[in-house]
């Protein structure tokens, strides 16, 4: 099942994947096109391939076969140069990699900005502020992460990721773990992340609650290809019976339980 005809050009698009680790075949024909400026949410088991799937697009991994474009690109075909320009384009949120505790939250949010040695340092200074802003975590620069509650360090986390203004944000399970008022924060931001500066996204999450909040498309990945793909109000109204027993909150079981259904 297709989404609605969209005029949006597609930036992402991953055609007929595979990738195996040895014996173990994760990825079957996995295809997925996400267009600008929009929120594609992937759902699925745990231990179904929903990670791997995003580490292609940043060159990661390599499929055994198949297609990987960013933008046009062909990322396996990229040298190593033009893979690391591709990747400065792209804030890979992996579960909030955590915070180095030694730095300072303002340390912490530029090290990408220091790195990539483009802006001055009261150029930098303001582009820390003006994301912590974003992440409603104003004035928070000279403190250490151990300061900071575990959800202001995942909001740290993420402000760290679009203080390079990236185009695309992967976020692997960035809701993972936390309580409920904390993932509410955190989808809000992350439809702000869209709303406002216009980002293009990946979500993978098994919190459909989540799912639904954030995603403008959703697709389930089961047995290593996208099992259906829809917006949000038709992945709620599911007639696959394998996505509905998913959507309807079985959504914690491993991988393999529903195999054949
Ligand atoms: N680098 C790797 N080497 C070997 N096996 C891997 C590697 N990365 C992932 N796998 C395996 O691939 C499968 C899918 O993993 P993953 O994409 O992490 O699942 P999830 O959907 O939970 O994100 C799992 O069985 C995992 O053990
Ligand atoms: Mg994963």
């Amino acid at each position: 099942m297709r989404a609605a005809p969209t005029a949006s050009r597609s930036v992402i698009q991953l055609a007929d994947v595979y990738k195996s680790f040895g014996a173990k075949k994760v990825l079957q024909g996995f295809s997925m096109e996400v267009v600008e400026g929009e929120t594609m949410v992937i759902i699925g088991y745990s231990g179904s391939g929903k990670s791997v799937a995003i580490k292609h697009i940043v060159g990661l991994l390599e499929p055994d076969s198949g297609s990987v474009k960013v933008d046009g690109q062909e990322v396996p075909a990229l040298d190593r140069r033009s893979l690391y320009e591709l990747r400065s384009q792209i804030g890979y949120v992996f579960q909030f990699a955590a915070l180095f505790d030694s730095l300072s939250i303002g340390e912490n949010v530029s090290m990408g900005l220091r790195k990539q040695g483009k802006l001055s340092a009261p150029e930098i200074d303001a582009r820390v502020a003006e994301v912590l802003d974003l992440v409603d975590l104003p004035n928070v620069q000279d403190k250490f992460p151990a300061e900071l509650s575990g959800g202001m360090r995942k909001r740290v986390g993420l402000a760290r990721a679009i203080a390079l203004r990236p185009k695309y944000i992967l976020y692997d399970e960035p809701t993972t773990g936390l309580d409920p008022v904390t993932s509410a924060v955190i989808d809000e931001l992350m439809i702000r992340m869209r709303e406002k500066l216009g980002v293009t996204s990946i979500v993978i999450t098994h919190d459909m609650r989540s799912a639904y909040r954030v995603g403008t498309r959703i697709a389930m990945l089961f047995e290593g290809r996208i099992r259906q793909v829809g917006t949000v109000d038709e992945i709620r109204n599911t007639t696959d019976p394998v996505v509905r027993q998913f959507v309807e909150g079985r959504a914690d079981l491993e991988t393999d339980a529903p195999r054949g259904a």
